[in-house]
């Protein structure tokens, strides 16, 4: 695939951008939402992300696009607004898929919770993802440059992230933008094949 140009703009609160949205964010997290929620997942962030003040809210996001196509999305909050945001806005779906995530999102709500732990001063990057067609071209490198910049505009200490230790193409990609590892998860049961790692860099 050959280089294209693209550029960077902030998310604007439309349904269809909503769509987008929820396909990056289901691709940072590696399918996990679509598991969590099933068929009704994309419309389900695509409604968050029309409303402010949340945690998937189209404030927070940017997105890459190139002739016209999304092709990757990075999305950002301080400590701060994550204190001020209302309770997760996956809880208050209705019908199967509050159900189906009640049922399956328990083992692993301590895992959302000691990703979603942040400290003050922290500035988190909640989510990077490009599409496979166009990694490789630095979007997601200017994707994490200008998150950045979001945070250096705040008054947030350190710029953060979370992944999947095994991911170890992102954090390569995270160590060269200045990441250094700050905290391996679960602290004592700690595996390279299932654990997380938080990385930090002081903003
Ligand atoms: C991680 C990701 C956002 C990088 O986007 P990108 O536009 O390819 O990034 P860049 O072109 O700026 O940099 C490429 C670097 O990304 C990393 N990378 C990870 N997976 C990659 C892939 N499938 N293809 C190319 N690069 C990849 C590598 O470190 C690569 O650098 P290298 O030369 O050391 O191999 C992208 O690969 C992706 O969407 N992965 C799936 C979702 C994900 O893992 N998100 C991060 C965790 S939240």
């Amino acid at each position: 695939m050959s280089k294209q140009p693209f550029i960077l703009r902030p998310g604007n609160p439309v349904f269809d951008e909503g769509l987008a949205f929820a396909r990056f964010l289901d691709t940072a997290a590696e399918g996990f939402f679509r598991i969590l929620l099933g068929r009704r997942m994309a419309e389900i962030f695509a409604q968050a992300y029309t409303k402010p003040g949340n945690e998937y809210s189209f404030e927070n996001v940017l997105f890459a696009v190139q002739e016209e196509r999304i092709t990757g999305m990075a999305s950002g909050f301080t400590a701060e607004q994550q204190h001020g945001f209302p309770a997760n806005p996956l809880k208050a779906c209705e019908g199967y898929p509050h159900l189906r995530a009640t049922i399956i999102g328990l083992p692993v709500s301590p895992m959302f919770h000691a990703l979603e732990d942040l400290d003050d001063g922290d500035f988190y990057l909640a989510s990077l993802a490009v599409d496979e067609d166009r990694r490789g071209q630095g979007i997601g490198s200017a994707l994490i440059a200008a998150m950045e910049e979001r945070a250096q505009a705040t008054d947030s200490k350190r710029f953060t992230i979370a992944l999947a230790a095994k991911n170890e193409g992102a954090q390569r990609l995270y160590a060269r933008h200045g990441f250094e590892v700050s905290e391996k998860w679960p602290r004592f049961l700690y595996s390279e094949r299932f654990g997380l790692l938080k990385m930090a860099k002081p903003l």
